[in-house]
């Protein structure tokens, strides 16, 4: 069991299978793109099979979500998915994509075994998209949504980030698209974690600024807090149901308590917390001569007692990660 000092038990393991992406989404990375990671480094796609193996056999891990980067951009996902399908017990998985290719592998990918996905889609306004993510890809995500939609990997979730002068006039719009395709949305504030560090407090659009722009337009109930457990959104019934619209509002409602994640870095470093500032290399264990899965079990333990009690995002001395999100897994 991965437990931490705190009492909490991580059940659900977060897997970055790459750190590039084909888009650059202006509050992840600079349009240049970033010193991606170098190949030796990786992990091997049996690298990384066999770490979650050890996660789902021997350290309670339920549910593991692939992200990147671009995860869809690891040329070995479909394989990857397959032969984790095949463990025993069968962890539940999930993919959080930008949806871009997603047409193409939708089908093959649910055949694997994978259980749902998360797209990321900002905006509905092809020339706001181009501005926001650097790329002309409008319509591939829309595209790619419809295609998960359609091979069953539901409910597909949409994340959205809304930014000041940009997008933070669609809320309405997008919960309404969600609604009528049936997604499930979900806004995410913006956090301390693009590439460039400029990211402002008082320059993100809240929690509390997208309820009073939905509001405008849709009736909202909250959904008893039995329901959310360990999950980071915040979910409201919109219009007396059946559909939800969810936030995630991770720098002014956090939610660190019940959080039950661990991760893992596309280099094979285990993050205890999004906002860590320390990693653990399993890497090195996994490659040396004796490795022995119940020493890197042992290893991933120890790095797990050494979570903090929260992301330190609302004390004034927190300091950004030095990694991006990209590099370390969404
Ligand atoms: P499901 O609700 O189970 O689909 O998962 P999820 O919402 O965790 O998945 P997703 O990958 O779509 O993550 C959505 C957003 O939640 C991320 O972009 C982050 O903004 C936020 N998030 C995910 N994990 C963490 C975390 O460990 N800490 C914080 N603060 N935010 C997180
Ligand atoms: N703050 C909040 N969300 C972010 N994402 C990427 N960078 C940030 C950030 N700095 C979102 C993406 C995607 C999810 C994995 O994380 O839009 O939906
Ligand atoms: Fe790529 Fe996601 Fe970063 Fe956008 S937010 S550049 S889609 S990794």
């Amino acid at each position: 069991m991965l437990i931490d000092t705190y009492g909490r038990v991580a059940t659900d393991l977060r897997v970055s299978l790459t750190d590039r992406c084909n888009l650059r989404c202006t509050y992840c990375m600079p349009e240049e793109g970033l010193q991606w990671l170098a190949k030796p480094d990786l992990l091997t796609d049996d690298e990384i099979v066999r770490l979650i193996r050890i996660a789902v056999t021997r350290l309670g891990i339920e549910e593991v979500r692939f992200t990147g980067g671009e995860p869809l951009l690891r040329p070995g996902l479909v394989g990857i998915v397959e032969r984790c399908a095949a463990l025993e017990p069968r962890p539940k998985m999930s993919l959080t994509t930008n949806g871009i290719g997603l047409k193409r592998t939708a089908k093959a990918l649910k055949e694997a075994g994978l259980d749902r996905v998360n797209v990321s889609l900002d905006t509905l306004r092809p020339d706001v998209f181009k501005t926001l993510t650097r790329r002309d890809r409008h319509r591939d995500v829309l595209e790619g949504l419809e295609a998960a939609r359609e091979a069953g990997l539901t409910p597909v979730k949409v994340n959205s980030v809304l930014m000041p002068g940009l997008n933070d006039d669609e809320a309405p719009d997008l919960l309404a698209w969600a609604v009528e395709n049936d997604y499930e949305l979900r806004f995410i504030e913006q956090m301390p974690l693009d590439a460039q560090h400029g990211w402002k407090r008082d320059g993100m659009i809240t929690a509390g600024d997208i309820l009073t722009s939905l509001r405008t337009r849709f009736t909202l109930t909250e959904e008893g807090s039995e329901k959310r457990g360990s999950a980071p959104a915040e979910r409201w019934v919109v219009d007396g149901g059946p559909h939800r619209v969810g936030v995630i509002a991770s720098v002014t409602r956090p939610f660190c308590s019940a959080c039950d994640r661990t991760r893992l870095t596309a280099d094979g470093q285990v993050r205890t917390c999004l906002f860590a500032s320390e990693e653990t290399d399993l890497r090195a264990a996994l490659r040396a001569e004796s490795s022995d899965d119940e020493e890197i079990a042992r290893i991933w333990k120890l790095a797990m007692w050494g979570k903090k009690a929260g992301s330190g995002l609302d004390d004034p001395s927190f300091l950004q990660p030095d990694r991006p999100m990209s590099a370390i897994g969404g």
